[in-house]
């Protein structure tokens, strides 16, 4: 289930290949905050597919199979279309594209909230289906009997508060959140039910930064900021958005790379080739041997 395979693009064949580094654990990925400090801020970025996760693997402490695959990989409006076998097939894709990460694999809407039984069900599908290492989950004290019933029955879970995506409908969009004093108090008190039962860490997102910093110094498990603070335990982004494949991104995004302009002024060069015979050339064509 972990083997690593190198695509051959010629052949179309995945090559199984001997895995040059040990895959970190979460207990490892857990072990990085020790007495509320973190000398070496974590590393997590969303990958999809098989690709993307050997380029990303080696920089990384942790691959997240987002269920923001949804919008970015599918087109959806929002994450709440998105269903366990979408994420089941793109974490299998990611494991076997990596070999040194923990794939962590979001539970999508409505396959865990409506009792522990229920995201056991789904998540031992998840973890079975992908060879991923743990699950995440979105929501506070309301999932915390979740959390321990999953954790004491094998299955990792990072959780996932503040700005919570697949509660759109009930947030009425994707403002950062914590502005009033009472929902200050509510993501922190969130947080501290997914540590105290037993979560090895959890997301932080779209939060104003002293909220980020408070769950920070009062959670014992790292904390994963994405539009918080630098001051979390580690941070994750959207590794399409970080690469610069969307024009508008939120405001927490920085942009590393433009692969948009790359692939269109790519794609323009092909077109321009094919178009005037150029391609394909000597090199690219096949003759019969003398
Ligand atoms: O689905 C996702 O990509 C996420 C991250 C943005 C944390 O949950």
């Amino acid at each position: 289930m972990s083997t690593t395979f190198q695509l051959d693009t010629s052949t179309s064949r995945a090559n199984p290949t001997p895995a040059p580094m040990r895959r970190l654990t979460v207990p490892k990925i857990r072990a990085r905050k020790q007495d509320g400090k973190t000398e070496e801020p974590l590393v997590m970025l969303t990958a999809y597919t098989a690709r993307q996760a050997q380029l990303l693997d080696a920089h990384c402490d942790m691959l997240l199979v987002g269920d923001s695959l949804g919008q970015v990989i599918y087109g959806l409006p929002s994450t709440v279309p998105v269903t366990l076998e979408m994420m089941a097939n793109h974490a299998a894709a990611v494991v076997r594209g990596s070999y040194h990460s923990v794939v962590v694999c979001d539970m999508p809407f409505g396959a865990y909230e409506a009792s522990p039984q229920q995201a056991f069900e789904s998540a031992a599908y998840l973890l079975k289906q992908s060879g991923a290492a743990a699950v995440k989950l979105e929501g506070g004290q309301a999932m915390a009997e979740t959390v321990a019933f999953l954790s004491q029955r094998g299955i990792p879970v990072m959780g996932h508060v503040g700005l919570t995506p697949q509660a759109v409908n009930m947030l009425g969009g994707y403002g950062a959140r914590g502005r009033s004093d009472a929902e200050a108090e509510k993501i922190v008190s969130d947080a501290k039910a997914l540590d105290d039962a037993g979560a090895f860490a959890v997301v932080v997102e779209g939060v104003v930064e002293p909220i980020a910093i408070a769950v920070t110094e009062a959670i014992a498990c790292p904390t994963i900021g994405i539009g918080a603070s630098a001051r979390c335990d580690g941070q994750v982004l959207v590794a399409e958005d970080m690469l610069g494949m969307f024009e508008r991104v939120p405001r927490f995004v920085k942009k590393y790379g433009n692969i948009a302009e790359t692939i269109e002024q790519t794609a323009a060069q092909y077109a321009e080739e094919v178009r005037n015979r150029s391609f394909p050339g000597e090199e690219q064509v096949y003759q019969p041997k003398a």
